[in-house]
């Protein structure tokens, strides 16, 4: 295992009437003005909007709102969010939604208190060192904003979908109640679903040796997932499979099951050029890349492969074919995939042979030229696993 800090101070309020104490918390990480931020109107629909704002004049806590953050969220709000607080001279934003309104809280929270242009956090990987605090209401288990340290935008001068990160973005606090899931569509919540399970993905398969603890907390994720996910398909309302899904969100990416090892994250990237162009969501471009990644660095490390197989999807050993092993446990992640209604490929989500080339002309390699660390991909690397994707 190498060296590793770890220190994740977000307060979590979890279960059932948690967002009743959102103005009670907002108080005591020190907010009195917020900007309540959110998406496209689903809050509304689903009265979590009444709810927050009930708590929050309750607790005498000044607001004002921006709504509009799109799946994939856009530079241009996060301007308008960054000219709206300091206007209102804001002192907390409090993000109500997803993981593309937590995020674009971030960046607005970044930017209000950097002089410069917010995106260079994001386009020269600066760290980010001071923000505004942040509050969540998470109404979405996937992205795992919530907890973590990170933010990913899109700029809309190129679309260029970029992260940023830093320990001044990971939220003071974030009320998380189940029961605010429910009303996702199938589709939207089988995408949560897989972008738990490629958080996990992408620190599981690492080269660092002697990782037994944080590669048992990721299997177990991965199983909790297996076995709640096909309940809230079947049953949206399902409660104590949507709180299950709730925290395994949480926990797959606020890096308690990262620490001590080399993390790979060359899918994300992938993934980002599909939703960054095709406003797919990331959780279906995940779907078709992760398993397209997979089979293309398997040969590279059988044996952990073999180890995800049998842990994570119960195949059996074959001790005289490891790859044999390791291959069943690609394909029944797959099937699993389907069998919640994720795609399979890229051309399920209408991307043709005709589009990888603006894809690779548009992907930043970075200074390594090169993508990930389970396997360095090199540009060449990269194609084959779009086109092995394409049909898969
Ligand atoms: O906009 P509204 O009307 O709120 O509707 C949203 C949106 O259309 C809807 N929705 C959310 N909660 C709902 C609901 N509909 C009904 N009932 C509810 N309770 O769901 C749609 C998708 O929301 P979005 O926030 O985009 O989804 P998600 O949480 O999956 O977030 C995806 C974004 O997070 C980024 C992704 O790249 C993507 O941009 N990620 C952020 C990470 C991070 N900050 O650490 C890591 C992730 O890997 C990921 O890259
Ligand atoms: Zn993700």
């Amino acid at each position: 295992m190498d060296q590793f800090t770890f220190y994740a101070p977000t307060y979590f309020a979890f279960g059932k009437d948690s967002e009743q104490k959102t103005g009670e918390l907002v108080k005591r990480f020190g907010g009195h003005k917020v900007l309540l931020h959110f998406g496209g109107g689903s809050i509304k629909r689903t009265g979590v909007y009444a709810k927050v704002k009930a708590s929050l004049d309750a607790a005498g806590i000044d607001m004002v709102e921006l709504g509009g953050v799109q799946p994939n969220p856009r530079s241009g709000l996060i301007y308008q969010g960054i000219d709206l607080c300091r206007q209102e001279k804001v002192d907390m934003i409090l993000a109500v939604g997803g993981g593309s309104v937590i995020d674009s809280a971030k960046a607005i929270a970044a930017g209000v208190l950097y002089d410069g242009d917010f995106w260079d956090y994001f386009s020269k990987g600066k760290r980010v060192e001071k923000a505004l605090k942040i509050g969540t209401v998470l109404t979405l288990a996937a992205a795992g904003s919530e907890g973590s340290p990170d933010t990913v935008v899109t700029h809309e001068d190129g679309q260029y979908k970029k992260g940023a990160g830093g320990e001044a973005l990971r939220p003071s606090f974030s009320v998380l109640n189940p029961e605010f899931t429910v009303t996702l569509p199938p589709y939207q919540t089988a995408c949560g679903l897989t972008d738990i399970m490629a958080h996990v993905c992408e620190r599981y398969f690492t080269n660092t040796k002697h990782v037994e603890t944080t590669d048992r907390m990721c299997e177990g994720i991965l199983k909790a997932i297996q076995v709640e996910g096909p309940k809230v398909i079947a049953d949206p309302q399902d409660y104590d499979a949507r709180a299950n899904i709730m925290w395994a969100g949480m926990v797959a990416h606020n890096n308690i099951c990262g620490v001590g090892r080399e993390q790979d994250w060359s899918t994300h990237v992938m993934e980002h050029e599909l939703s960054a162009h095709n406003d797919v969501a990331h959780g279906a471009g995940l779907a078709v890349m992760m398993p397209a990644w997979m089979q293309y660095v398997m040969k590279h490390d059988i044996m952990r492969f073999a180890q995800f197989a049998v842990r994570v999807w119960d195949c059996d050993m074959d001790f005289s074919d490891p790859e044999r092993t390791a291959q069943a446990g690609i394909n029944r992640f797959r099937q699993f995939l389907a069998s919640i209604g994720m795609p399979g490929s890229l051309t399920d989500i209408g991307i043709g042979a005709g589009d990888i080339p603006k894809i690779m002309s548009h992907l930043n390699l970075g200074d390594g030229h090169t993508l990930g660390r389970f396997v360095q991909l090199n540009a060449q690397d990269v194609q084959s696993i779009y086109e092995l994707a394409l049909n898969a």
